[in-house]
């Protein structure tokens, strides 16, 4: 049902094993990041925007990775609740942070 949602964000919640040359999103606390995305965007009434943990979208050098679809908008989200509220502004107003766009 892709009506239901207007936007999906998935953030990489991916735990590499630290014996692992590559690092992982899970190390930069990308799950509670997460946590913390859902719940504000719920907490700012947005109700057509899924929030999704995904796996590794192999951007983990850039982590923490987030890609928002329709329109493949990727994101680092620090792990700081002043560019979590950026993000949920794009989420509730469908304008980029773009303080915030990975940079490969
Ligand atoms: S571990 Fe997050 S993008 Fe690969």
């Amino acid at each position: 049902m892709s009506e239901k949602f207007r936007l999906h964000a998935f953030v990489c919640t991916n735990q590499r094993d630290p014996k692992k040359p590559r690092e992982c999103c899970a190390s930069k606390n990308a799950l509670d990041v997460m946590t913390r995305l859902k719940r504000a965007a719920k907490a700012a009434g947005i109700h057509d925007v899924r929030v999704n943990k995904a796996g590794c979208l192999d951007r983990c050098e850039h982590g923490i990775s987030c890609v928002v679809y329709p329109n493949g908008i990727w994101y680092t989200i620090p792990d700081d609740d002043k560019a979590i509220a950026r993000i949920v502004e794009h989420l509730a107003e469908g304008k980029a942070a773009d303080e915030f766009l990975m940079v490969d």
